[in-house]
């Protein structure tokens, strides 16, 4: 972390773009705010903007702006978040989930500081340094052809890797202590310190939503005590209590086969719902993650029963026949209904008014 940290501060000073890689609740909007603070242009705004939660023509609109007229109910002109960010920083969140079409004017912005605005003519030129994030596998979704090789080249002259908790297991002392300090005082609770003993098997645990889930657990740990270790919700002693339970001969009394297809049906499902946890219930994504295809997740989502939690819908991409909750404006521009489980998109603020 301290050479990442030299690496940021490094990379600040070079007006330029830079692609942050990192899994899930790693830590990549905290190194790209970093990058922009310690950059010329930290008195300017800074706008993040999630790349996922919007479809296509929206994601459009929102980043580049549109002319009165571009579309139904468009009775006026708005300016995207490009010009929004004019002088500042802006960062494309989840940038592997951006629609190729939008990526190809994305690359333009980026080579010609120029673009135009949804049914516009008009060139409008900004000055914006663009930083994104992802956690997908980038060359594999470039060799899916999800994601564009040019524009790849183009963002991934400083790639930024932002490592997982597990290969930082000095970090989770130092960020436990101050994420215990800040709940304690928001949540109006006793301050807890965490004994040696359980501080040990943190460092075993391996932590798969990263600094968001210790996050999650300092809350719970705050309120619940010991009752709140992570790896008790799957009913564990401890981190190795699977391997524990293995050795333990009793277990495998019986019919062996049946014991073992059990074993093997029950790792599998958990595999797959913690991929679908982690990607937001994106399938394709989830698919790329545990490397089988497209099809074989939707069999097994289908033979072991698992559901979406409540009001979280599938990408509009994955749709297919659902496809009813879309509505075409002027013929061309499909919007999700509001209300239909899109996330809201995020730009944040810094902005001077
Ligand atoms: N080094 C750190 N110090 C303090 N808090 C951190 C640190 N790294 C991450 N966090 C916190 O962890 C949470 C997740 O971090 P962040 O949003 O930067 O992750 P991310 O890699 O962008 O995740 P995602 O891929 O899900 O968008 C945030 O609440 C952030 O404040
Ligand atoms: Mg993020």
């Amino acid at each position: 972390m301290k050479r990442l940290r030299r690496e940021l501060s490094c990379v600040a000073r070079v007006d330029t773009s830079v692609l942050f890689l990192g899994e899930s609740g790693s830590g990549k909007e905290v190194a790209a705010r970093l990058v922009h603070v310690l950059s010329s242009r930290a008195g300017r705004c800074f706008l993040k903007v999630n790349c996922a939660a919007l479809p296509a023509e929206l994601l459009e609109s929102e980043l580049f702006g549109y002319q009165r007229g571009a579309f139904t109910g468009a009775v006026n002109s708005k300016p995207g978040r490009f010009e929004l960010c004019q002088g500042g920083t802006i960062l494309l969140d989840e940038i592997g989930e951006m629609p190729r079409e939008l990526q190809a004017k994305l690359l333009h912005v980026l080579q010609d500081h120029s673009f135009t605005r949804l049914g516009g003519c008009n060139k409008i030129h900004v000055d914006v340094r663009v930083l994104a994030a992802t956690n997908i596998d980038v060359k594999q979704a470039i060799a899916e052809k999800h994601f564009r090789v040019d524009l790849y080249y183009r963002l991934n002259t400083f790639v930024i890797r932002v490592p997982p908790l597990r290969e930082r297991f000095e970090d989770i002392n130092i960020l436990l202590s101050r994420f215990l300090g800040r709940y304690a005082l928001q949540l109006g609770v006793p301050q807890r310190t965490v004994p040696q003993s359980v501080m040990k098997d943190c460092c075993k645990y391996p932590w798969p939503g990263n600094v968001r889930e210790l996050q999650s657990f300092a809350k719970r740990y705050l309120v619940l005590g010991e009752d709140a270790l992570p790896w008790l919700d799957s009913g564990s002693a401890s981190p190795c209590a699977e391997l524990d339970s293995c050795g333990n001969g009793s277990a495998f009394i019986g019919d062996l086969k049946g014991r073992v297809r059990d074993l093997k049906d029950s790792a599998e499902r958990v595999a797959i719902l913690d991929a679908l946890e982690r990607t937001h219930w994106n399938r394709r994504e989830a698919a790329r993650l545990l490397n089988i295809s497209y099809k074989s997740i939707l069999s097994k989502i289908r033979q072991y029963g698992l559901d979406p939690p409540q009001g979280r819908m599938p990408p509009l991409r994955e749709l297919g026949g659902e496809a009813a909750a879309i509505r075409v404006v002027a013929g061309k521009h499909p919007v999700r209904r509001a209300g239909a489980g899109a996330k809201s998109l995020t730009a944040e603020a810094g902005c001077p008014k």
